[in-house]
């Protein structure tokens, strides 16, 4: 008996609240929570508090649907995830050709923290990493501080439906040792590509970093681009339709630091990580997923994350090329059968 029939079997008699998607996200926790590779983060002093037992999952669907398990309602912090949504704001701000002029849409293979720049386009690589992000961060409107933080945060409530606050812990701990961040600020000072408002950019940047989100945020706000821009609970948009693709497609190809291309093939859902222990995912036109789990690989990608990333691909045929994914009925695994919803 296939892992799905067993599944189809225990809930079959079930009502829709115990649905298949449900138990398969429980047993999806069980299975990886007594992982305990890889440590939180700790260039941050403040992170390296997370407790590593922390692990959550959480499943938004483009018709409102909320499934979700473990700790999917703990707070952390965003970290580079929120660097995807600010690219979208900064594209409203300012329009697809003028931000692709200062910042540019290129992998680097590298460390999200490289020190690097495009030198033939005098532009960071891509939004990604740390360089192209604060010159993103750079290029957010506002007459004064406070006011750019304000539209950061209000575009966050408009992707999860909720306001949020800031670990302010985090903030002043990474504004105290992020000095490799502000070197690379520097260099891009001296090369002309961001303004002399340097400290309140840095500042607006680990700001964004610090904003405080659940799993389940996440994975609303997955399901808010997966839905063209448009909360799926409160309807609200929360970016300019013709801006989705463009965040969505940063994050397939650059949203995994270096390991995007390998995520591409053997995951294939496009998706964003923070050192935080978060990533949040988009499976376009059907779902968000959001996880959390601060223990991390190397490369700064949570290591239950990825697990759990690569069982829900495989499983219910998630990658973004499988091509009989457009073909499935949600509700066949979301309220009925998921062996029906593989077929
Ligand atoms: O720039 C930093 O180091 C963090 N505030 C964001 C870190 C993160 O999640 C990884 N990447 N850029």
């Amino acid at each position: 008996m296939s892992h799905f029939d067993n599944l189809h079997s225990l809930t079959s008699s079930i009502t829709a609240v115990t649905s298949p998607l449900r138990q398969y996200l429980h047993e999806l926790h069980s299975k990886y929570h007594p992982l305990t590779d890889g440590v939180v983060a700790n260039y941050i002093p403040e992170l390296a508090l997370a407790d590593p037992a922390l692990f959550g999952i959480a499943v938004v669907t483009t018709d409102g649907q909320i499934f979700e398990v473990g700790d999917s309602t703990t707070l952390f912090t965003s970290q580079a995830i929120s660097k995807a949504f600010v690219y979208g704001l900064a594209l409203e701000d300012h329009g697809r050709d003028y931000i692709t002029s200062k910042v540019g849409l290129e992998a680097t293979g590298e460390a999200f923290n490289a020190i690097l720049l495009d030198e033939k386009n005098n532009r960071p690589y891509n939004p990604m990493v740390n360089g192209g992000a604060i010159a993103i961060t750079n290029l957010i409107k506002g007459q004064h501080p406070t006011e750019r933080l304000k539209r950061i945060l209000d575009m966050f409530k408009r992707y999860t439906g909720h306001s949020h606050d800031i670990s302010m812990p985090v903030f002043l701990s990474e504004k105290a040792t992020g000095h490799r961040n502000r070197a690379m600020a520097f260099l891009m000072l001296n090369v002309g590509i961001v303004s002399d408002n340097l400290e309140e950019t840095l500042d607006l940047y680990f700001q964004q970093c610090s904003i405080l989100v659940t799993a389940r945020d996440l994975a609303m706000m997955g399901a808010t681009l997966a839905n063209g821009g448009v909360n799926p609970i409160t309807q609200e948009r929360a970016i300019d339709a013709q801006y989705v693709q463009d965040v969505i497609s940063v994050m397939l190809t650059c949203g995994m630091y270096n390991y995007s291309g390998e995520w591409a093939c053997r995951v294939g859902i496009p998706a964003k990580s923070g050192v935080g222990g978060g990533i949040t995912a988009v499976v376009p036109g059907q779902l968000g997923i959001g996880t959390f789990s601060p223990l991390l690989d190397d490369k700064g990608n949570s290591i239950r994350g990825i697990k759990v990333y690569q069982d829900l691909s495989k499983d219910f045929g998630l990658h973004l090329f499988n091509a009989t994914r457009c073909d499935r009925d949600l509700n066949a695994w979301t309220k009925g059968s998921p062996v029906d919803a593989r077929s």
